[in-house]
């Protein structure tokens, strides 16, 4: 089992363009093997490829209380979005420790690829709908905390790169790779 580092904001690599998966084969269940424990592991509810310094569009996903329904979207696509929005209290792997209110539209329709490369779609409420939206955001380079305020925003850059600096001087990064 591998467990994979997570990128932590604000480092720039979270700011990449994730491109289109075109390979479904080993390498890429592979990726979402170790995604799904990285996440599980976290614990996290989901997990972008980007987040791992993977930047492909490939997401992985459970919002089920016992974290036994993974779901994988490749190439995702947001088809529809209702005008109803919902404000909830996002975290994320990648700013450990901070919650945040972001407004998203409260449902969604998203038409993605499964592992086999199928085209599925499904249409998503909730939890499941705001992290659905989290999510894809990373494949555009988007953090969470770029929807906050530009003082929040500075004040979690700080609080990052400062715990970042501690977490180096007590675990270097070569060691953090895996558990
Ligand atoms: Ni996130």
């Amino acid at each position: 089992m591998t467990i994979l580092t997570i990128l932590r904001y604000p480092d720039k690599r979270l700011n990449k363009i994730a491109q289109p998966v075109k390979q479904f084969d080993a390498r890429l269940r592979q990726l979402v093997t170790d995604m799904a424990e990285t996440m599980y592991q976290a614990p996290g509810v989901g997990l972008a490829a980007s987040q791992v310094d993977e930047h492909i569009q490939l997401v992985v996903i459970d919002t089920s209380d016992a974290q036994n329904q993974l779901q994988v979207f490749i190439n995702p696509e947001i088809i529809w979005s209702s005008e109803e929005k919902t404000f909830y209290d996002e975290g994320c792997l990648s700013v450990p420790g901070i919650y945040d209110g972001v407004e998203r539209p409260a449902e969604v329709s998203v038409r993605a690829l499964d592992l086999d490369g199928q085209p599925f779609e499904l249409k998503a409420d909730g939890l499941l709908a705001v992290c659905v939206q989290h999510e894809m955001d990373h494949l555009k380079g988007i953090v969470f905390v770029e929807y906050l305020s530009p003082l929040k925003r500075n004040r979690i850059k700080t609080r990052m790169i400062k715990e970042e600096r501690e977490l180096e001087r007590t675990q270097p990064a070569a060691k953090r790779r895996r558990v």
